[in-house]
């Protein structure tokens, strides 16, 4: 997904007394201890990474293993922790509806630390013009990353919503090792495979991708994107008109 900018709503007037601010505010100096949700969630990602099998893949493998040193460098670090006013988007009208499906699933684990956040996700389109059409089908929230909500220049970590039957143009990211976990629902890539919950798939940095979903459920996923922390702060979507044929 793509990069944010400033997250929306995260200043407070320069007059504002501390007892004024929001105790979320970024002015306060919170660090992730100080909300056990968001550390309880990351450490859920960190045991996704773990159980969801390589399937015979050396690079998912190394990529898994990578993810998973990143977060408890995270983890150890107790980073700043940037909580920004919650944004919802047309599609968050299917969140709730993407987290019961989930709770059946292998995912429920990850499924229940999300809901228990789900208040204060910031929900973003990630364009200055979204495509037309996708504006009602699909968000992310960051949760990890150089603008946080946790903050590391290391790795970012979000979650995607897609509305049921949406088609997600054909991307690739620059110099970005990409992984989506499905949480819910069911979703394919590049008309290759139809995945569920438990399902990781793998995207090599420049690779183009497509995503469609199921036409009468959403789908919720994880991703996780690995690269120089020049790229994960300054990615930007790269659409093509061209889908590949072949990847
Ligand atoms: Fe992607």
């Amino acid at each position: 997904m793509s990069r944010i900018g400033a997250p929306d709503g995260a200043l407070c007037g320069s007059v504002a007394r501390m007892d004024d601010l929001a105790p979320d505010s970024p002015q306060t100096g919170l660090h992730l201890t100080d909300r056990p949700a968001w550390g309880y969630l990351l450490r859920d990602f960190l045991e996704m990474y773990r159980i969801i099998p390589a399937g015979g893949s050396a690079k998912i493998r190394a990529h898994q293993r990578l993810v998973r040193e990143k977060i408890t460098g995270v983890l150890r670090a107790n980073p700043p922790l940037r909580v920004t006013d919650a944004a919802t988007k047309p599609v968050t009208g299917h969140l709730q509806r993407a987290l019961d499906q989930g709770r059946g699933t292998p995912m429920s684990r990850v499924i229940r630390s999300i809901d228990g956040l789900a208040g204060q996700l910031s929900w973003q389109y990630g364009y200055d013009k979204v495509p037309r059409g996708l504006d009602q089908k699909y968000a992310y929230a960051e949760l990890l990353g150089p603008t946080g909500p946790v903050q590391s220049d290391q790795i970012i970590l979000g979650l995607v919503l897609f509305a049921p039957g949406c088609i997600y143009p054909t991307h690739a990211h620059d110099g970005i090792t990409e992984s989506y976990i499905c949480l819910s629902g069911a979703m394919s890539q590049n008309d290759q495979g139809v995945y569920v919950p438990g399902s990781m798939i793998f995207n090599l940095p420049g690779q183009m991708h497509r995503i469609t979903v199921a036409d009468l459920e959403p789908s919720l996923l994880a991703y996780a994107w690995i690269g120089p922390p020049e790229k994960l702060l300054s990615q930007k979507m790269v659409f093509s008109r061209k889908p590949r044929k072949t990847l």
